[in-house]
C-alpha cells in the first residue's frame, strides 16, 4: 500500500505499509511523551509505515496523570484538546465525552484516524457514504463498542462514523491520532444524508483553554 496525503506543511506524507524506517524504534511507548517522540521519529522522513503507527497506538497504555492536563469537559458538548500538532504531519488529540455526549456523523478528509479509548466505553457507528443527490436515511455498516485500551481505525474509504458515550453515569476519554491533520470536515444528517461543512476547533491547546469556544 502506498498512499500520498496532503498535509498543512505542503510536504506530502507518504503512507507505505511496508516502508521500514522504524526498525530500532520501540514498539511499546511507556509514556505519552515517548509516544509523541516515536511519532516524530516515524514521520521524520515524510514516509511512514502505518502498521508501526497502529502498533504503538495499540501498545501505549499511559496513565491518568499524563492525560490530566488535556482532560477538560463541557456540559453541552464533547471537547477536543490538542496534545501535539506533529509539525503538520499528524495531530494527537484528547477528546472528552461527558455522560451521553456524542459526535455528529462525519468524514475524515482523506486522513487516517486512530481512536484509542483511554477511559470508559464508546460506541462507534460506521455508516456508508450516501448516494449523491438522494435524500435517504443513512445506512449503518457496523456498530462496535470500543473499550478501555482498545483502538479503532477509520478512513474515508471505509466510510463515515459517529462516536458516542452511551453511559448516563460515566464520562469517557479518547486519544485520537489524525494523519495528516485537517481543519474542517463534513457532517451528515442521519435521516436525510444531507451534509454540511464543519470547522474543526480545539477547546484547549497544550493544556490551555482556547478563546474559540
Ligand atoms: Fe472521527
Amino acid at each position: 500500500m502506498t498512499e500520498i496525503l496532503n498535509n498543512t506543511n505542503e510536504t506530502p506524507v507518504v503512507i507505505k505499509k511496508y516502508f521500514d524506517n522504524t526498525s530500532g524504534l520501540s514498539t511499546h511507548p511507556k509514556s505519552l511523551n515517548e509516544l509523541i517522540e516515536l511519532l516524530y521519529q516515524a514521520f521524520a522522513a515524510n514516509e511512514v509505515n502505518i502498521d508501526y503507527i497502529s502498533t504503538i497506538m495499540n501498545n501505549y497504555k499511559g496513565t491518568m496523570d499524563e492525560w490530566k492536563p488535556y482532560i477538560k469537559f463541557q456540559s453541552d458538548r464533547y471537547t477536543r484538546n490538542l496534545v501535539d500538532a506533529g509539525n503538520g504531519k499528524f495531530s494527537l488529540i484528547i477528546l472528552c465525552w461527558a455522560e451521553s455526549q456524542g459526535s455528529s456523523i462525519h468524514n475524515h478528509m482523506d486522513s487516517h484516524c486512530f481512536l484509542k479509548c483511554l477511559q470508559g466505553t464508546l460506541i462507534e457507528t460506521k455508516y456508508a457514504w450516501p448516494t449523491i443527490g438522494e435524500e435517504n436515511p443513512m445506512h449503518i455498516l457496523q456498530r462496535t463498542e470500543v473499550h478501555e485500551g482498545e483502538v479503532a481505525y477509520i478512513n474515508d474509504s471505509i466510510g463515515l462514523h459517529r462516536i458516542e458515550n452511551p453511559s448516563h453515569t460515566e464520562t469517557a476519554v479518547t486519544l485520537h491520532l489524525y494523519i495528516p491533520p485537517y481543519d474542517h470536515c463534513n457532517i451528515f444528517d442521519e435521516r436525510t444524508s444531507r451534509s454540511n461543512e464543519a470547522k474543526v476547533t480545539f477547546y484547549s491547546v497544550g493544556g490551555r483553554l482556547t478563546a474559540i469556544e
